[in-house]
This record gives structure tokens, sequence and C-alpha cells, in this order.
């Protein structure tokens, strides 16, 4: 079986770029560059969507300098891929709180025109986690539920999420050798399979990619239940 969400845990590219001797940001851009071919990559293997995590809440506790050059690569990244999102009718989604102060305005406005401009597409998904934490995700959902008076379900909480539509993910790959899934999709993610691969962001192939998949495939998912 193939998974119909993926989400990616891009985790290394600090380690790599100081493995070759260079600043933190330029193994960001270096991981920024593996999105290219890795989403046509899966698209074709026929997966739904594929969330990636690019910005959590606690990220804004790194350096001034790095956390700049991170909200920039964003903006970058959505301006390249807009015409290919729309060429390939990809539907971008960004998940995360995009109200918070600490965004910019031209920010924002680049990533909503970007989100809106492939709003209609529904065939493929590529979910950027940005300012994201899935503790956040799931209190604003329930405020969402609470100021309109509704009642509080699952269903009505996942109607809420950031990610509402985007159905819960199959497969959280992890790269850098860390086992944890620091804060998240904890919500998408009750049933997802964990792989962890000890390659770093930067150098995860499309081959890696495959990997992944193959171990995926020869998992036996019971749902609790038999
Ligand atoms: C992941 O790489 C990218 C982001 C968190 C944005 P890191 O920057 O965490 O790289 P390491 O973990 O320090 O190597
Ligand atoms: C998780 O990586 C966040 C992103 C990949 C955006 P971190 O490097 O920030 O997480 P920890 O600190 O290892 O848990
Ligand atoms: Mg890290």
């Amino acid at each position: 079986m193939l998974p119909k969400h993926i989400g990616f845990i891009m985790d290394g590219n600090g380690r790599w770029a100081k493995k070759q001797g260079k600043p933190r940001s330029f193994g960001h851009a270096k991981g920024a560059e593996v999105l290219e071919g890795l989403c046509d990559h899966l698209f074709e293997k026929g997966v739904r969507c594929l969330s990636f995590y690019a910005f959590s809440t606690e990220n804004w506790s790194r350096p001034e300098e790095e956390v700049k050059k991170l909200n920039d690569l964003l903006v970058k990244f959505v301006k390249k891929f807009l015409p290919t999102f729309i060429k390939n009718k990809t539907r971008l989604v960004i998940s995360g709180d995009l109200t918070s102060q600490r965004i910019s305005d031209s920010t924002r406005k680049k990533i909503m025109n970007a989100v809106e401009k492939t709003s209609e597409f529904t065939e493929h998904i590529v979910n950027i986690c940005y300012n994201y934490g899935s503790r956040s995700e799931i209190v604003h959902a329930v405020n969402a539920l609470l100021e309109r008076g509704e009642s509080v379900t699952e269903r009505s909480i996942e109607e809420n999420l950031w990610t509402n539509g985007l159905g819960d993910v199959d497969l959280i790959v992890r790269t850098s050798g860390e086992q944890r899934l620091s804060n998240f999709l904890l919500w998408q993610s009750a049933y997802a399979e964990l792989y962890f691969t000890d390659c770093l962001w930067p150098d995860f192939t499309n081959d890696e990619a495959d990997k992944a998949l193959m171990w995926f495939e020869n998992r036996k998912r019971t749902f609790g239940g038999v």
C-alpha cells in the first residue's frame, strides 16, 4: 500500500552545513532544494498529500538571523513554485498561525496570495507547516468551536484544524536520527507509521524517499483491530 499522506520532519540542515564548515543557513537553503524533485517524484507515484515541517512555534527561539533566513526561504520557495503548482494543479496549503504579529504583513500577503491561487486544486497537495505547533493548532480549533457555541467532537475538532481536508497522516518521516515528533501533526498522526533515518535532510534524495515507501509497504496496520 502507498501512503496517501506523508509528513516530513525535515531535520538536520544545521548539522549538514556544519559538516561542510558552512553557516546553518546554507543547510536550510540546500534543504529547501530537496523539495523540488521530491514532490514531483512522490506525486508521480500516487501520493496525494505531502506535509513538510518548515518552521515550528518553538523555532522562534533560534538566533534572530537564522529565524529571518528561514522566513525568507519560505517566501522565496512560494514565489518560485507558484507557477509550477498552478501548472501541475497542486494545491498549496500553509498550516500554522499566520495571524501572529511575528510574521510580517508582506510575508503574510505573499503566502495567502499563493494559497488562494491554488485553492481550487484537489489532485495534489503540498502542505507547508509554518509557525506550526500541533498543540497550538488543537487549542485554536477548540477555541473556534467554543466561540461559535458548537460542540466539541473528534470530527468538529478535525474540521477546525489548519489541516482540515488533508486527512490523517499515514507515514511520518523524520531525518537526522532524532526520534521524536517535536509538536508535528500530533492529532493527525494518531495511527501514522513512524520512519526514522540517520540521513540528514539536505541529503534526502528520491531514493531515500523510496526506501521509506518500501518500509511502509511492509508495515501491518491494524488500527486497533486484529
Ligand atoms: C531542520 O534542521 C530545519 C528547521 C528546524 C527549520 P535544523 O535547523 O533543526 O538542523 P539541526 O537539527 O540543527 O541539524
Ligand atoms: C523540528 O525540528 C522542526 C522542524 C523540522 C521545522 P527541530 O530541530 O526544531 O526539533 P528538535 O529541537 O530537534 O526537537
Ligand atoms: Mg533540528
